[in-house]
């Protein structure tokens, strides 16, 4: 598929040599998003790549979400 990132296994991912920089980000992310989004709220999540946030947004309970990415591969 064009335009997408490649799929990583969960052994790929955890053997980076950063992980512990994307699982700190990952965690600063679910923060801000529980202190900062409200029950109801729309979003507009702008390179969103394969959506690896919606399930932080999912529990903040926002109502309306939309992703863009320039990633045409990555939204499919
Ligand atoms: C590190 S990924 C983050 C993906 C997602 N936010 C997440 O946390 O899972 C960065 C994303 O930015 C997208 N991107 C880069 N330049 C862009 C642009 N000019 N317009 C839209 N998306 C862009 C890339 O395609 C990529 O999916």
């Amino acid at each position: 598929m064009k335009n997408a990132r490649t799929n990583q296994t969960l052994e790929e991912r955890e053997a980076s040599p950063i992980i512990h920089l994307k699982k700190l980000n990952n965690w600063i992310k679910s923060v801000l998003i529980q202190l900062y989004a409200r029950r109801g709220d729309a979003v507009l999540d702008l390179a969103c790549g394969k959506g690896g946030d919606l399930i932080k947004w999912d529990k903040a309970k926002v109502e309306y979400y939309v992703g863009i990415d320039i990633a045409e591969g990555s939204i499919k």
